[in-house]
């Protein structure tokens, strides 16, 4: 594995790839790498003929007053787990070359990007769109590997490649969870034993959702409602959204009458985690069966 710090010398290395007609597989991240980002860069092993990751804790998608400056660095770790996915490039920019002095554009999608997640966290997805617009310039990947974990971020990248022609393909790679369910996140390594097992909440929030459509509930109103009623259950989670919504628009859905994804964010001690679930993938009988032997989400979940 071959480790960038210079955007000159990654351009170098792709330039390279793609006059030998490789193809190119990328996955953006902030660093502190799990079983999530693993399976991320497995799959764009599996598929692609060279594998660029990058580590960018991205100053511009967090809010002031966020965990920028606590966010776990971990380079040398990260740098081996890399290694050891069989990772081509590493790409670990430096701010003041993503970010030089007079840095003044910016990537923005008022009806995707101020809703849910960036109504709590304003200002983070434009930082988002910004940041992988950057990314995909400098690497010019064939495909880019993205995580349903962060639903709201996939599709707000989704359309910034259709919006603005960019020549690659997004890959959605399903959530990859704890055994108990919660979803792996760097953000989980702020939790407190007690908290860890609080967490837990949010899983079983999107498993009653789950439930109730299965048992043949499609009002919106009432499948937000059972997954309010258990986040109230626990007394160290408070709950930012819990809302069904259409899979695309991201709008709030009265009736379920095709697939929808329910979006849960909620705050444990100070950590906020959020999760979500595809809705109406399954029959009652397949979603069952499937659950009983599912840590990854993909069995009841897809590839959207
Ligand atoms: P980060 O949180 O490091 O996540 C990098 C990628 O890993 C994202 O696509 C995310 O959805 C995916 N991921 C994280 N946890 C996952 C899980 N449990 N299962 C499956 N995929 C998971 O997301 C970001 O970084 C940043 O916003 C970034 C896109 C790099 C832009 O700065």
């Amino acid at each position: 594995m071959r480790t960038f710090e210079h955007i000159a010398a990654i351009r170098a290395f792709v330039k390279a790839a793609h006059q030998d007609n490789k193809s190119i597989g990328f996955v953006p991240t902030m660093g502190a790498l799990h079983e999530g980002h693993l399976t991320l860069l497995r799959k764009a092993r599996g598929e692609c003929d060279v594998v660029v990751a990058s580590i960018f804790v991205n100053p511009t998608q967090f809010a002031r007053g966020e965990d920028f400056d606590r966010y776990p660095r971990e380079i040398l770790r990260d740098s081996k787990l890399a290694q050891q996915a069989d990772v081509d490039a590493l790409f670990v920019p430096l701010a003041q070359d993503i970010y030089p002095k007079g840095f003044s554009t910016v990537v923005d999608l008022p009806n995707l990007a101020n809703r849910w997640e960036g109504e709590v966290r304003r200002g983070h997805f434009q930082g988002v769109a910004t940041v992988c617009t950057k990314l995909f310039n400098i690497v010019q990947p064939d495909r880019a590997y993205f995580g349903q974990k962060d639903y709201q971020q996939l599709k707000i990248i989704e359309r910034v490649v259709a919006d603005l022609n960019m020549p690659l393909t997004i890959m959605a790679v399903p959530t990859v969870r704890e055994p108990d369910g919660v979803a792996m996140s760097s953000r989980n390594a702020y939790l407190s034993p007690s908290e860890r097992k609080a967490a837990t909440v949010l899983y079983r929030a999107l498993k009653a959702a789950e439930e109730r459509f299965d048992e043949g509930e499609r009002n919106g109103a009432r499948l937000q409602s059972a997954m309010t009623d258990v986040i109230k259950g626990e007394s160290a989670a408070s709950l930012d959204y819990a809302v069904v919504v259409d899979l695309e628009t991201l709008d709030r859905v009265e009736t379920v009458d095709k697939r929808a994804v329910a979006l849960i964010a909620a705050r444990i001690g100070h950590t906020r985690l959020i999760d979500n679930t595809v809705l109406g993938v399954f029959t009652r009988t397949d979603s069952a069966a499937m659950r009983s032997v599912a840590t990854v989400d993909s069995r009841r979940t897809p590839l959207l």
